[in-house]
């Protein structure tokens, strides 16, 4: 089940003639006048890009977009008709919140607005976007930034409707963007770089929008095994019987209660030429459906755990990007996938079961299913040999307790830890570190086995935290971590906003190629 696509290109001629449905300019709320420079507080000011929009309203563009109920604020969209002023019969301002002093608006502003723009256009076959853009070193940043928001507002999921939906509007099929020169080598090269990585995303929302039914572990590896194929990178499939002959104790026993068999999907990218030698994991947590198994969910809900593969499929989404950005480090993903039902067949609380590495872990809770199998994909990555190691997962509800819908938590080497926020923060994907205390490894103590999986007490005090403090157990001392628990950012039940559509976001799909891409420039 996939989306349709939009395409993008670059224009330099005037947007005020652009043979298009809808032209797209910016507005900024102005919350500061009056001064010698701008107008009266609570006026609209128009945004660089629009200055030959409007002067065909002759000079009355303003005034009309205030008529209309414009302010200005982020993620507003307010619609024009042009009566023959320009040549689109449209023009569309989004907003862009106050003007930033001195500079061109931050890339993730662009970003939303340009989704937000693109979304509310469905319907629309072809619309341009003539959005502020610096013109100095911030120029590629932001450029980026308005063509993954462009792309990753126009998804949309095809879904499962067996009626064509008459108030159902088609995404914009194709979307230019307005820039100083288009024949500009670094400006295609962005394009270029934005389609491939919100190809990915949109691939990875795709993985977790599918129906659970459709989408259980043989076919998901299947999915993804055919995608990174065509990709042009190894892959290698390890069915039920190699992982109980392999030893991979934790993902043999979250998927021994499901009839469909579990898999670990392992991907490779090996680079062409000189490298500076890091090699990098990425592991990406892929419960098809979480039941919770023997500890059984409530119902109310409980469709939604259709999104805890979200790691997976972004782990699997980014080495499509990556193979396609081609840089210049290894990297290896890891996709551990089961699905947890309860059954005759299941693992239950009290059961021992030892891991890839050796470790035995007394369950306490099968609905800490995740950390099972990430346990052995993760040991397994150390054991291939890597230097550093990026885990992805819809790990603990904990993780929304401590940093909602938005932010995900971060926890491991904390150089590491601190380059994921970086990287979170370049690409919109916020990230936030958090601690691995000691006290919390003590309540994890088991009297039978190594480790408890979880803490005997079921107390959730900090219980973001009792994951990666168990998952720390499977990476070898030679190797830097970090877990990024996206419980919350996965996935969006909310009304869309910006360039999130409802369901699956593609987070962290965008930090892992960013990271990739900082290993492979600086080591
Ligand atoms: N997949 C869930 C975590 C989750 C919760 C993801 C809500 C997205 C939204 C995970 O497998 C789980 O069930 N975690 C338990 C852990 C507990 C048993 C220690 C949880 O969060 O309650
Ligand atoms: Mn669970
Ligand atoms: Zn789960």
């Amino acid at each position: 089940m996939t989306s349709s696509s939009t395409t993008l290109s670059l224009v330099d001629t005037d947007p005020a003639e652009l043979a298009v449905d809808a032209i797209v300019i910016g507005v900024h709320s102005q919350t500061t006048g009056p001064d010698a420079t701008s107008g009266p507080a609570g006026t609209l000011l128009l945004a660089d890009g629009a200055e030959s929009i409007a002067a065909a309203f002759d000079g009355k563009l303003t005034a009309t977009l205030t008529l209309l109920g414009a302010t200005g604020g982020p993620g507003e969209v307010i619609k024009v008709a042009t009566l023959g002023t320009v040549t689109a019969p449209l023009v569309v301002a989004v907003g862009l919140g106050p003007e930033p002093t001195g500079a061109a608006p931050a890339p993730e502003t662009l970003r939303r607005a340009a989704g937000a723009a693109v979304r509310a256009l469905a319907g629309a076959p072809r619309v341009a976007l003539s959005l502020p853009l610096p013109d100095d070193a911030d120029a590629p940043a932001a450029l980026r930034a308005v063509a993954e928001g462009a792309l990753l507002g126009g998804y949309r999921f095809a879904g499962y409707k067996t009626k064509p939906q008459p108030s159902r509007r088609e995404p914009v099929a194709e979307v230019l963007i307005a820039v100083p020169d288009a024949a500009d080598a670094t400006a295609r090269a962005e394009v270029d770089r934005a389609t491939a990585v919100a190809g990915a995303v949109r691939t990875s929302r795709d993985w977790v929008n599918t129906a659970p039914n459709e989408l259980r572990p043989p076919a998901f590896a299947e999915a993804v095994a055919t995608a990174a194929r065509a990709a042009g990178l190894d892959v290698e499939v390890l069915d039920e019987e190699q992982l109980r002959a392999g030893g991979y104790g934790g993902i043999t026993a979250v998927g021994q209660g499901s009839e469909a068999p579990p898999r670990l999907v392992k991907l490779t990218w090996t680079p062409q030429g000189q490298t500076n030698g890091k090699r990098v994991a990425l592991v990406g947590k892929g419960i098809t459906f979480d039941t919770g198994g023997i500890s059984i969910k409530p119902a109310q809900g409980m469709w939604e755990m259709k999104s805890d593969m979200a790691g997976a499929a972004a782990v699997g989404a980014a080495m499509l990007a990556i193979a396609a950005l081609k840089p210049a480090v290894a990297v290896t993903g890891y996709l551990p996938m089961a699905e947890n039902m309860p059954s005759g067949t299941s693992y239950r609380p009290g059961d021992v079961v030892t891991m890839f590495n050796g470790k035995r872990v007394e369950v306490l809770n099968t609905d800490a299913e995740g950390r099972m199998i990430l346990g052995d994909a993760m040991a397994r990555a150390c054991a291939d040999g890597t230097d550093y190691l990026f885990e992805t997962s819809t790990l603990t509800g904990g993780q929304v307790i401590a940093l909602g819908k938005r932010i995900s938590g971060v926890m491991g080497t904390p150089e590491l830890c601190e380059r994921v926020k970086v990287a979170g923060d370049t690409v919109g994907e916020p990230a936030w570190p958090m601690p691995l205390p000691d006290d919390v490894r003590k309540g994890m103590d088991s009297d039978v086995a190594d480790i408890s999986q979880v803490n005997a007490g079921m107390d959730r005090a900090g219980h973001m935290l009792q994951g990666g403090v168990f998952l720390r157990e499977f990476v070898t001392d030679d190797v830097a971590w970090a877990h990024i628990d996206i419980a919350g950012p996965g996935y969006h039940s909310g009304e869309p906003t910006g360039y999130w559509t409802k369901g699956g976001t593609g987070v962290p799909v965008r930090t892992l190629v960013q990271l990739v891409e900082d290993v492979a420039a600086n080591g």
